[in-house]
Formats: structure tokens, C-alpha cells, sequence
């Protein structure tokens, strides 16, 4: 698929080809006008390709009515675009209505999703965007891309305007509920950290076009060319660290008695952090139980085994 703005003199996204699977989430990385949004807005026909074409469901775009497409792909986007003069609950509702949903079912969609992103109906319901965070208006803004129940969600820098406490917690809430919901999503970010946590595939581009795809791991231990290195910091020890899990890495079996706990499916990287601040040996626990130990030289041991 190509796509080009009219009076363009090059194509802001070219020759690219992907294909997601259903409830993947896909991470598309790269700099500042390699064109990560036009990639994502043939998805749902705010922009028609120039040539090639864009399934969705394994229908052509192109044959399908682009209201009709839109109101089954979910769209968040950095300025989050609420409705200002609506109140949180009638921005959530707007999708529904068009689709004709009567209004009991409606009013319980709404408090269900507003108590899917931590937010509490009563509270939050009638309030209007100018009385939200930017966080809370963030996690609205997600609330309304799911109120029609779509299979697709797509994300364009959703949370590029919030601060980094609340971009953490709206990351590890939206991987969550995107494992819990089963969706396909297409998430853009520049944040290459961003990107690493929650893509189950990421796809980077350059100038246009798509130059590596794969998991985080295996772009990161087997970089396509220079660019895609230094863009990862592929280098970085440390980043590798955050793929892997203290279950990788620990040892079964009898707990040390004074060991600090910490998770089986913490990432290596939140282990190193208890170390840092001095402790030996950590507990693992698996589901609550303590189930063996962690040293260390066990994390040291992936970084030597990984740096080969
Ligand atoms: N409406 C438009 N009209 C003409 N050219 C555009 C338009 N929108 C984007 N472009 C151009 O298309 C290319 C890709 O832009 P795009 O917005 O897809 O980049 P991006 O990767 O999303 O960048 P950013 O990280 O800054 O959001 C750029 O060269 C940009 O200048
Ligand atoms: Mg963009």
C-alpha cells in the first residue's frame, strides 16, 4: 500500500505491507514524519491509499462505506478529541446512539466502561472535558473508542500529553485490557520504551516505509540495519532486561528466609532495581507462594548470555 498527500512531491507511506492477526497488539515506532498516523489512517479511510489496498476483516476498504467502517474501528487519538460541549457520558454514548442501541443499554455501557478505565461512573459521568485531567480525559477518550464493542482499536500517540506517572499507568492499563478484551490494536508512538512494553509485535518505520517487524525481542537482539540499532539503543543491556521475566532467570525451590520479594512475572529489569537498593537474594513468588530464589548472578548470567 502506498499513500501520498494531494500536492505531495514523495509518498508519506510506501510500498508498506502488513498483516495483523486478530488480538495482536502492534506497536508502530519511528521519527517524526516517517508516516506512523497516515499508516493508520488507511485503517479506518481518513486518508485513501494511492495505490494497493487495506483490508480490514478481509474486506476491502475501498468497497466498504467509510461511516459504516468507522464505527467499528476504535480511534483515540494525543489531543484526545472529546466533544466539549458534552458531558463524559454523551461523548461515550455518541458511537451507541449512532448505532442505534436503545437508551437503557446505553446508560449501562457507559458506567461499565467508566469503571473499565478507573473512573467512577457517578462521579465522572456528567462532567464535561474542560473538568478532566489530562489523564482522565486520556482514559475517556479510550472508554469512547470501545463503548460499540469494535475489534480494531486504533491509537495515535494516545497518551503523548500526559506526564510520565500517568503514561505508565494508562500503558500497563491498556495492555491489560487489551489482553483481557482480546482486541487488535494499532498503536502509534515515537516512545521507542513505550513501544518495548507493549507491543506483542512492532513494526518500525522509516521515511515512509517499513524497514523491520517482529517481536521486541527479536528486533532488539537482531536489529535489520544501523538505524533500527540506534533507534532501539539495541545496545542497551538494561532495555533487554525489561523483555524478560524473573521466571527466566530464577532458581526453584527453598526461599532464602530474609529475601525481599518480588513477582515470577516481574521483568529483569524490576529486579535489577531491588538490587540496586542493595538486597542479595530476592524471593520469588508464583502467585502469592514463595517458589525459589533469584541472585544476582542469575541476572548477570542473561546479560553475559545475551551479549553474545
Ligand atoms: N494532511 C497532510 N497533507 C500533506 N502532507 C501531509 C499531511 N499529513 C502528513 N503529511 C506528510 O506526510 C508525511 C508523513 O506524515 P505522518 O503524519 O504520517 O508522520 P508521523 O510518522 O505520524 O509523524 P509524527 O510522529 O510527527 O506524528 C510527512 O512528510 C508529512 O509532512
Ligand atoms: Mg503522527
Amino acid at each position: 500500500m502506498t499513500a501520498r498527500y494531494a500536492g505531495a512531491d514523495h509518498d508519506a507511506v510506501s510500498d508498506a505491507t502488513l498483516d495483523v492477526s486478530p488480538s495482536q497488539f502492534v506497536v508502530i515506532v519511528g521519527p517524526s514524519g516517517c508516516g506512523k498516523s497516515t499508516l493508520l489512517r488507511t485503517v479506518n479511510r481518513l486518508i485513501e491509499p494511492h495505490s494497493g489496498h487495506v483490508y480490514v476483516d478481509g474486506r476491502d476498504n475501498a468497497t466498504v462505506d467509510a461511516t459504516e467502517l468507522r464505527r467499528h474501528i476504535g480511534y483515540v487519538i494525543q489531543a484526545v478529541g472529546l466533544f466539549a460541549h458534552m458531558t463524559v457520558a454523551q461523548n461515550i454514548a455518541v458511537v451507541p446512539s449512532l448505532l442505534g442501541w436503545d437508551a437503557q443499554r446505553i446508560t449501562t455501557r457507559i458506567d461499565e466502561l467508566l469503571t473499565l478505565v478507573h473512573l467512577e461512573p457517578r462521579a465522572y459521568r456528567d462532567r464535561y472535558p474542560r473538568e478532566l485531567s489530562g489523564g482522565e480525559a486520556q482514559r475517556v477518550g479510550v472508554a469512547r473508542a470501545l463503548a460499540a464493542r469494535p475489534g480494531l482499536l486504533l491509537m495515535d500517540e494516545p497518551f503523548g500529553a500526559v506526564d510520565a506517572i500517568v503514561r505508565a499507568s494508562l500503558q500497563a492499563e491498556t495492555k491489560h485490557l487489551a489482553q483481557l478484551l482480546g482486541k487488535t490494536i494499532l498503536f502509534v508512538t515515537h516512545d521507542v520504551d513505550e513501544g518495548l512494553k507493549m507491543a506483542d509485535r512492532m513494526v518500525i518505520m522509516r521515511d515512509g516505509r517499513i524497514v523491520q517487524e517482529g517481536t521486541p525481542l527479536q528486533i532488539l537482539t537482531h536489529p535489520a540495519c544501523d538505524f533500527v540499532t540506534e533507534l532501539l539503543d539495541a545496545h542497551d543491556v538494561v532495555r533487554r532486561l525489561q523483555l524478560l521475566r524473573v521466571a527466566d532467570a530464577m532458581r526453584p525451590g527453598a526461599p532464602a528466609s530474609d529475601g525481599q520479594p518480588i513477582d515470577s512475572q516481574a521483568t529483569l529489569r524490576e529486579s535489577l532495581n531491588a538490587f540496586l537498593q542493595g538486597a542479595n537474594t530476592l524471593t520469588v513468588l508464583k502467585e502469592g507462594a514463595p517458589a525459589g530464589t533469584l541472585h544476582f548472578a542469575d541476572v548477570q548470567r542473561v546479560i553475559e548470555g545475551q551479549a553474545q
